[in-house]
């Protein structure tokens, strides 16, 4: 673990001086992609767990610059450990999760801006395991240990498909597993990874966000209990329930009908302008009369 993000090492021995931009200073000034829904979850069962008594450490299996491995670190209870596991800016293991590196991350990645990130917000950093997340595999997470697992790294199916193991060897009976990108057009094999969680190893699912999957192999009632002890709705969300061979599952979403003010209030750029356009649109398409309307249409598409 290194407290001083000042310099790294880089994978080929120099130190990294780079400039880092200027230090966060909410979570919407971190780059990723974990959007309001997920952060509200998260922080809800996260908290819930801790409320219900379930102890355990945490872990992340791709943290990119920090998004999401900030909010968990906030849930951190005394005793608890907070590990990521990142290949940050060190070499992929293979030709395919090398190419997934350089068209999403390598730019903007290095564990250096990680650890600046998340030291804007905590005071200490989770032990930083860089590597490939199949060196997980090796029991350094002590089997049973954790009670909320994050898969959120590469996203090729037999990566990801040994990530779901290297969780529910970790986890607490009760523990909680979260699987990016579960139904993503780009991400098939985390499709094909997570379903067979559910079918061939007995995960159990419990609610689906539109990026992530949210999964037990302990009490899903409980879980389901503690997920509907909030109204979702009255905030602005939409939860709807489903039933899955055997397994009932809540969707939860933000709910755009709701109007612009929750809207992926973690968008940033190009997002949160496309959502911002579409409610200036929807307002003004309600409010104006007829012929005004075809002018906004016009002027708006
Ligand atoms: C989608 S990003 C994580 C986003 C982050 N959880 C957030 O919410 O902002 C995926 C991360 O996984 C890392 N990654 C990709 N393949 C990996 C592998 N085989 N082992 C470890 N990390 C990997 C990448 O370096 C990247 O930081």
């Amino acid at each position: 673990m290194s407290a001083d993000p000042s310099s790294t090492s880089t994978t080929d021995g120099t130190t990294d001086t780079s400039e880092l931009p200027p230090p966060p200073s909410s979570l919407d000034d971190v780059p990723g992609w974990f959007w309001r829904v997920d952060q509200e979850l998260f922080g809800w069962l996260l908290a819930r767990q801790s409320a219900n008594g379930i102890k355990g450490d945490l872990l992340e299996l791709g943290s990119y610059l920090g998004r999401s491995a900030i909010l968990m670190g906030r849930h951190l209870q005394a005793g608890e450990r907070f590990t990521v596991c990142d290949l940050f800016d060190s070499e992929a293991p293979d030709e395919d999760n090398t190419a997934e590196m350089a068209m999403s991350y390598r730019k903007t990645l290095t564990r250096r801006a990680f650890e600046a990130n998340y030291l804007a917000f905590h005071d200490e950093l989770p032990q930083v395991v860089q590597a490939p997340t199949s060196v997980l595999a090796d029991g350094r997470i002590p089997a049973g240990s954790c009670r909320f697992v994050h898969v959120d790294a590469s996203h090729l199916y037999e990566h990801v498909a040994g990530d779901i193991q290297v969780a529910r060897a970790a986890l607490v009976p009760d523990g909680l597993v979260v699987l990016d990108d579960y139904r993503s057009p780009h991400t098939p094999g985390v499709s094909a990874a997570v379903w067979e969680a559910v079918y061939v190893h007995g995960l159990k699912p419990v609610c689906l966000t539109p990026e992530k999957f949210y999964g037990t192999w302990g009490d899903q009632e409980a879980v389901t209990r503690d997920l509907l002890a909030r109204d979702w709705r009255a905030e602005g969300f939409r939860l709807d329930e489903e039933h899955i061979n055997g397994h009932t599952v809540h969707r939860l979403a933000w709910d755009d009908q709701a109007g612009p003010s929750g809207s992926r209030a973690g968008a940033t750029g190009a997002g949160a302008a496309r959502q911002q356009r579409s409610a200036v649109r929807r307002l003004a398409l309600d409010l104006l009369p007829p012929v005004l309307t075809r002018a906004v249409r016009r002027a708006l598409h």
